[in-house]
Order: structure tokens, then C-alpha cells, then sequence
């Protein structure tokens, strides 16, 4: 018998288990968040006896007579205190990480009632946030800290809603005290649990399926093989490239060691690794193709039916050739790129469960349409049958978009008519869903005396892994945005998306963009050099501007403000001592003639004005976003608008959470529900007067497919752009970064400042920390190896907000920044370092820096 103090409450286990456990499950304190398991992410942070502890690798044996204290322990003030402090300092994005904050932030302030920031970045060290950068929780940790210094009253709200108000997250309150419910936090009465046995060899022949053992083990309610699939085994994100099996039939050959064999089915959630161990399966072990090259020779075996090649580019404007061949200076570099993995905060988990006769789904994917659509498949039902319903995802960053336990759950629980619970480890996590994508590229670009750009020539080859995942538009969108944003029409870029036997590649911020930025700019510092001129000038004499015409044929439109970001980062980068610079752009919107449409239904209920769409909120604030435009086009209070979740029977198809969409369309379309509601409202006088109507509008992006044939096609319906300077100090650390963003409309500051320096901070662990290494085709990092930026690494960031001579007419001129935010960090760092020594980086995480000298966790920078 253990015996414990939790929350000034005694409790007892007669079994010992990890203190997680007994919180989330026993005592169902489920503020407590569970990330990663191992010790690594900070997410489970208790105070143990008045220190800091991680609830994951504590077990109650080892906790006998002691006192713990968990969100909910906190008093009713430190809750109001940090609560509105979290939320006034726009430091709660997906949410998932800030209970664990919580606590080291109540521990800190607990001996040291005023820190300055060094000092709270250090005491938040062992708590991982992938959404926000960290400058804004250091911010919620000193404001608090004043607040409960000060006895300061928590400070009346009065918002109007309106856009550019700092208006609180309407999420942020829950999200900060642990009480918001992320799926795992969930329970059904007779919930079972099923989690897949998976391949240990990435290529494999399933020669048989011994689910014997398994089958009679007291906890086992079922084994489910590829056999029992009622439907279309193949899945896959887009519905014309469905290449992903739910499960390997015996006799197929497995593609990666995220690969399913089985799905098990337990009673107790203890008892699930017990009964995977005893599913025996007989495999004939096949060589893994390991790289494109190695896909690609000529006796490489076919990885799928349609061989080994998921999508080739080829984009062709002017003359590339003649145009290099007449330049006065042309540089030609190979650039590597890595996998790298999201990282996201929370654990995919999904509970599916008989809903009359077909399935509630409780589900955090990027979108609740694309699961409904791809599990009806699967189990060859309609997809009105299967209701879904979106929960807050605690991160995703596109490595949400593919099913990755929702098909299990509801494999599971269409068969055996009962609720299961299908939750990944973190280790399952890493090595199952879609990575950023490898990839080796090849640039040609050439100027003139003037550093004016003539051409460029490209040749990508990206390793898009076992499955299609979205391999091919990643692949489409690394090829449109190679020669970057500048004003030159002779482009030649061919690009290659190969199989290989590694985890599946997909959508991760940037899509496809990072990889091929890091490129085009990093030459762009050669061509400087041979022109010699700055790498400010070469960028600032070619940028796009309104009315110019970008390397795609695109015109950019009156909203492009490319060269008033380079303006304003240009002071500090020619006062600095040693910095680098990079500019980029970002399409809004799936384009290329790709139908895109967002959906909304404005409601009044209850005297509310509800706002239906089902947008799904990975952390970017898109609910607070639909109320701001609400609250602007109609002038209703806050108070007065509510947000819904998504729900298949209650919201509206707003399309995907990707591609830096949701603000622009989703905005769009609520937008013009609230113009009807606005004007009906004009007519009754209240809102109570429209009780029970409805307000429907969509917005359909149009815009031209590649190929159309048009001079100048509309590849999308807008780009969003920025500049970035990073700035180094004598070592080699990154003391300041500096960036400034074209969005159009602000609609939340402080919350779009939030998701940028998150961006950033991305965006540094990608020029130099993160990887994803692979050992013959087999994952091998860690959570805690995978080479995460912890606050006391991040360095100052100052953000601007710039707009363009015009205004875009959708969204009330708002623009997506989510990918964007990330995309120009690693060029500028790499341009620092070539500023710094002379040597061009020409691979990520870059060699020889600060960073790479082996001497993780990282000195603290000064802020
Ligand atoms: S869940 Fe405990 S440290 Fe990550
Ligand atoms: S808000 Fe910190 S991980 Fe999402």
C-alpha cells in the first residue's frame, strides 16, 4: 500500500505505478499532460515536496508520505493570477506544455518572488514548448510574478473583439489550468484500448500471424489482422493517392517500421505491451531501400505498384540556360537537408465508439472532414455514418494531417460495436507519422554586374519514404518557391519525390519551402559576394514588388510588402557586427487550381451568435480568430460570440488546417456570414430577434492549375512575405533575431507575435540542433535527443508588422503567416555564419557553429 499527499488530500494505491498514471487514471487529475513519457518534455511537471518533479518517472514507491501538488492543486488566486497572466502575455497556443510551465513557474516565484528573464528561462529549462518560442511564457512567468508581488487585482476584461486588439485567446484560461480536455484526458464507460503491433524491420515480407497467445490472454478482447479490414485496406490523406495500408496482409511486404502487422485489443490499458508480446509473426527480412539513390537504381526492387517514383516536377519559365550562360556571375551548390520531426507536444490518440448505427469519433487531426472521408473508406461505410468531433490538438504543425490512430480506433470499435481508445507513445510517435522531408538539391543562379537576377536552375530530389503522405504537393511547393521572391522570369527547376523504405515524409510547416529556401537564399549570399555587393542589397534589388511579375508567372498583388520587410530589418542588419539576412514569401491556400473552399454557419442560439466551422485549432488560434471577425464586422460583444469545436454534424467543411490557410478562408467565410448576420441584425434590432436563424457562407479560393497555359496564371490566392536578420556575438551564439512579416491584416497581434517566434524558434533547431537521424532505414532519437530549442537558447526576438501599398480582399486583408514563420529563419543563421567565417553551411543542422560542439543543453544566451 502506497500513501500520498495529493493536492492536501491523502491518498492511497495498493499497486505501484508510475505517479502519472495513478493522477491521470486514478484520480482522473488529468491537468497533469503526458508528452513524451521519458523525463524529456517537461509536460507532467509536479511539485514534489516543494520542488519541481516529473510525474512521468516517478512511481509511487518512491513517493510514500510525500505531499504533491498538481494544477488543480494550485489556490483559487495563483489560478486567476496565472491564468490572466498567460493569457495577457499571449503565451498559450496549443496549450498542452503550459500546466507543466505552471508548476516550474510556481516553484520559481515560490524562492524567488522577482526573476529576471534569465532567470526564468533557466528555471524553465526542462519544460519543452514547441508552439511559442518561449519569449511570451517568459513574459506570463514575470507578469505573474509582479501580480502576486504587487497583490494585484486581476484586471477587468473590456474587450471589443475587435481586429488588431490584443483580445485574450478565447481558449486560454483552460489551456493555462489544465481543465480543457485533449483527447487522452477523456474516458468513455467500457472504454477499451488497442494500440498496433508494428514491424521492427522496415522492409519485410509478413509470411504469418500468430495471434494464438495473444488471444488467450485474460485482458485480450481482440486481434485484428489486415484480413478484418471490412473495407478499403489502403488509406492515405489524398484520396487519389491512397498507398497506406491500416495493417500488411500476410504475404504483402511491409514499407517501414511504422508499418502495422496487428491491432490489438485490451480491456486494461496495463495489459496492452503484455498482448502485442505475444502476437508472434514470421517475417522474411528483405533489404531496405535506404536512400532515393538507392530507390532509383535500376534493379531496385518496385516499393509500390507504381514503382518507386511518387511524383516528378518540372517548372519552366523563360530561359533558364540562356539566361546563366550570359550572366556575369552564376554559382552552382549542392544543399542537404534532413528529415526532421514536429515534435508536437501532445501524442496522436483517438476514441471511437458506436454512435447508433455508425461511430462517434473524438479525434485532434487537422481536419475532422479528411477523417470522417478516409475511415468511412476503410470500413466501406458512408461517411454521414461516422460523426466526428474535433478536440484541441496540442500541436501539430502538419504532422496531423495523415490518419495515424484515428483508422485503428475506429477499426476497433466499428468491429466490436464498443468504445477504444487508441493513444501512440512518444516512441511510436517518432517513428510513425510523416517527417519534414530529406532532401538533396541542386542550384544554379546567376546575376549580373548589378546583382540583378537572370535565372536559376534547380534539380530536387526529396525522399518522401514509404507512403505518399503529401509527398507530391510538398514536392510541387519546394519547386514553385525555389527561386524565391524576386522579380525574374528564367527558371528551369525539376524535382524528384522518391520512395524509400524510411518513415513517411509529408506536410511540416513550410511544406516543402524551408528546404528550398535554405537553398535559393544561401546562394543568393554567393552571388552577393561575387557581385560585391551585400546580402541585403542583392535581396533588396530583386524583391518582388506589387505589379512584378514572381519567377512562377504570378503577378504579385497590391497586398505584397517584400521590400518594406527588407526596409525595416535593414538598420539593424548594417548596424550589427556580424548578421545575416534572408526574405521569403509563403503561399495562402492549397492554389494551383486545387478546389479550396471554407465553409461557415453563424447561428443564433441562446442569444449567442455561434460561430460553425470546422477549423481545426492546432494551436494557432483560429477560434480566436472567427470571433475577432465577428465581433469587427458586426460589432457585437465578445461576450456575445461563441466559437464552436469541430463537429461533422454541427460545423460546416472549412477544409484542412494547412497550407497557412485557415486565417484567409476560414476568416473569409465567416467574414461574409457575419456581412448576413450584420445586416439581418440591422433589421431586427437584437440578437434575441434572430433566435434560431442561420447566416451560411463560403469562400472558394480560385486559382489556376500548374500547366494552365496562361502568361501569367494565379498560382494562389495570396503570398504572405518577410525578412529575417540573425544577429551572432563573438562565439557564435545567435543573440538577436529581427524579422519583419507582410500578413496583411494583424488581426491578434500579440497572438500572431506568438506564433512567429514560435516559427523562429523552429526554425533555429532546424539550421541547428534538430535531426532525425536513421540507422538502416530505423529511427533512432528520443524525445529528448531530437534536438529541441529549450528557453534559455532562444535568443532575443523583435518582430515587426509590415503592410503593402494595398490590401487583399479577402479576410478583411488577412493573410496566413503559420509556415511563413518558420520558413526564412534557418537562411539567415546559415547567412550569419557565412558573414561570421566565409564558409557556406550547405547542410542542416548546420557543422561548425556554437551549436554543434557537442555541449547540449546550451549555454544560456544573454536577454
Ligand atoms: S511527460 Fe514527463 S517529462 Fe515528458
Ligand atoms: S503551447 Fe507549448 S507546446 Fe503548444
Amino acid at each position: 500500500m502506497f500513501t500520498i499527499t495529493v493536492n492536501d488530500r491523502v491518498v492511497t494505491s495498493d499497486r505501484n505505478m508510475k505517479l502519472i498514471d495513478f493522477l491521470r487514471d486514478v484520480l482522473r487529475l488529468t491537468g497533469t499532460k503526458n508528452g513524451c513519457s521519458s523525463g524529456a518534455c517537461g509536460s507532467c511537471t509536479v511539485i514534489v515536496d516543494g520542488r519541481t518533479a516529473r510525474a512521468c518517472i516517478l512511481s509511487l514507491d518512491k513517493l510514500n508520505g510525500k505531499k504533491i501538488t498538481t494544477i488543480e492543486g494550485l489556490s483559487d488566486r495563483e489560478k486567476e493570477v496565472y491564468a490572466w497572466a498567460f493569457a495577457e502575455a499571449g503565451a498559450v497556443q496549443c496549450g498542452f506544455c503550459i500546466p507543466g510551465f505552471v508548476m516550474s513557474a510556481k516553484c520559481l516565484l515560490a524562492s524567488s518572488p522577482d526573476p529576471d528573464g534569465a532567470e526564468i528561462a533557466s528555471a524553465l529549462r526542462g519544460n519543452i514548448c514547441r508552439c511559442t518560442g518561449y519569449v511570451k511564457i517568459i513574459g506570463a512567468v514575470r507578469l505573474a510574478a509582479m501580480m502576486f508581488r504587487e497583490n494585484t487585482p486581476i484586471p477587468s476584461h473590456n474587450f471589443t473583439g475587435r481586429l488588431g486588439e490584443h483580445f485574450h485567446r478565447v481558449d486560454a484560461p483552460e489551456k493555462t489550468l489544465g481543465s480543457g480536455l485533449y483527447v487522452d484526458d477523456r474516458t468513455v464507460p467500457g472504454m477499451l484500448y488497442a494500440s498496433a503491433l508494428r514491424t521492427p524491420y522496415p522492409r519485410a515480407r509478413v509470411l504469418r500471424i500468430y495471434p494464438g497467445l495473444a488471444l488467450v490472454h485474460p485482458d485480450c478482447e481482440a486481434v485484428f489482422t489486415a484480413a478484418d479490414v471490412p473495407g478499403n485496406n489502403k488509406i492515405g490523406h489524398l484520396a487519389h493517392i491512397s498507398d497506406w495500408d491500416v495493417m500488411i496482409h500476410e504475404g504483402d511486404v511491409t514499407r517501414y517500421v511504422g508499418d502495422a502487422v496487428a491491432l490489438v485489443v485490451s480491456r486494461s490499458k496495463e495489459s496492452l505491451d503484455k498482448i502485442k508480446s505475444l502476437v508472434r509473426v514470421d517475417y522474411e527480412v528483405l533489404e531496405p531501400m535506404t536512400s532515393p539513390a538507392m530507390s532509383l537504381a535500376p534493379d531496385a526492387p518496385k516499393l509500390h505498384e507504381r514503382g518507386n517514383i511518387l511524383s516528378r516536377e518540372h517548372l519552366r519559365r523563360g530561359d533558364a540556360e540562356g539566361a546563366l550562360e550570359k550572366s556575369a556571375h552564376v554559382v552552382e551548390t549542392h544543399f542537404s537537408v534532413p528529415f526532421t520531426e514536429h515534435a508536437f507536444m501532445e501524442p496522436e490518440c483517438a476514441i471511437a465508439m458506436p454512435e447508433g448505427d455508425g461511430l462517434l469519433m473524438w479525434t485532434a487531426g487537422q481536419g475532422i472532414y479528411d477523417e470522417q472521408r478516409e475511415c468511412a473508406r476503410m470500413l466501406g461505410i458512408d461517411p454521414e455514418m461516422i460523426h466526428v468531433q474535433g478536440h484541441p490538438a496540442g500541436g501539430g504543425f502538419g504532422g496531423k494531417e495523415d490518419m495515424s490512430v484515428q483508422h485503428h480506433a475506429a477499426l476497433a470499435a466499428w468491429l466490436l460495436k464498443k468504445p477504444v481508445k487508441v493513444l501512440l507513445s512518444r516512441d511510436e510517435s517518432i517513428r510513425i507519422h510523416p517527417k519534414r522531408h530529406a532532401m538533396e538539391m541542386d542550384f544554379t543562379v546567376g546575376c549580373d554586374d548589378n546583382g540583378i537576377l537572370t535565372g536559376m536552375k534547380a534539380v530536387i530530389v526529396s525522399d518522401t519514404g514509404a507512403y505518399a503522405s503529401l509527398g507530391g504537393p510538398v514536392l510541387q511547393r519546394a519547386c514553385t518557391h525555389a527561386a524565391g521572391p524576386y522579380n525574374y522570369q528564367n527558371i528551369d527547376i525539376e524535382g524528384t519525390a522518391v520512395y524509400t523504405n524510411n518513415p513517411p515524409a509529408g506536410a511540416f510547416r513550410g511544406f516543402g519551402v524551408s528546404q528550398s529556401a535554405f537553398a535559393m537564399e544561401s546562394s543568393l549570399n554567393l552571388l552577393a559576394q561575387k557581385a560585391g555587393i551585400s546580402p541585403w542589397e542583392i535581396r533588396y534589388r530583386n524583391a518582388i514588388r506589387p505589379g512584378g511579375i514572381l519567377p512562377n508567372g504570378q503577378i504579385a498583388d497590391d497586398s505584397a510588402a517584400l521590400r518594406e520587410c527588407l526596409e525595416k530589418v535593414r538598420g539593424v542588419y548594417e548596424k550589427a557586427a556580424t548578421a545575416g539576412v534572408a526574405s521569403f514569401f509563403k503561399n495562402s491556400g492549397l492554389g494551383v487550381g486545387l478546389p479550396d473552399t471554407s465553409r461557415c454557419i453563424i447561428s443564433v442560439e441562446g442569444g449567442k451568435a455561434r460561430i460553425r466551422t470546422s477549423a481545426a485549432c492546432m494551436g494557432q488560434g483560429v477560434a480566436t480568430v472567427t470571433t475577432q471577425m465577428v465581433c469587427e464586422i458586426t460589432g457585437l460583444s465578445p461576450c456575445d460570440v461563441i466559437a464552436e469545436p469541430p463537429d461533422t454534424r454541427r460545423t460546416p467543411n472549412a477544409g484542412t488546417t494547412t497550407a497557412s490557410r485557415q486565417t484567409p478562408f476560414t476568416g473569409e467565410s465567416t467574414r461574409r456570414a457575419a456581412v448576413m448576420l450584420k445586416e439581418e441584425l440591422a433589421r431586427a434590432g437584437s440578437l434575441s430577434a434572430l433566435e434560431g436563424r442561420e447566416f451560411y457562407a463560403e469562400y472558394l479560393g480560385e486559382t489556376d492549375p500548374m500547366g494552365c497555359g496562361k502568361e501569367f496564371p494565379k498560382s494562389h490566392i495570396a503570398y504572405g512575405y518577410a525578412a529575417t536578420v540573425a544577429e551572432l556575438d563573438d562565439e557564435g551564439r545567435v543573440t538577436r533575431v529581427t524579422a519583419a512579416y507582410d500578413m496583411g491584416t494583424v488581426i491578434n497581434p500579440k497572438a500572431a507575435e506568438g506564433q512567429i517566434e514560435g516559427g523562429i524558434a523552429m526554425g533555429f533547431g532546424y539550421a541547428l540542433t534538430e535531426d532525425y537521424p536513421l540507422d538502416g532505414c530505423v529511427p533512432t532519437a528520443k524525445y529528448g535527443t531530437l534536438g529541441l530549442f529549450r528557453a534559455p537558447d532562444v535568443p532575443e526576438i523583435n518582430i515587426h508588422f509590415v503592410r503593402g501599398p494595398g490590401e487583399l480582399d479577402i479576410a478583411c486583408g488577412a493573410k496566413g503567416v503559420g509556415e511563413l514563420a518558420t520558413i526564412p529563419t534557418a537562411p539567415a543563421v546559415a547567412g550569419a555564419y557565412f558573414a561570421r567565417d566565409g564558409k557556406l553551411r550547405t547542410k542542416l543542422p548546420m557543422d561548425d557553429t556554437f551549436y554543434s560542439r557537442g555541449d547540449r543543453p546550451r549555454s544560456p544566451a544573454p536577454r
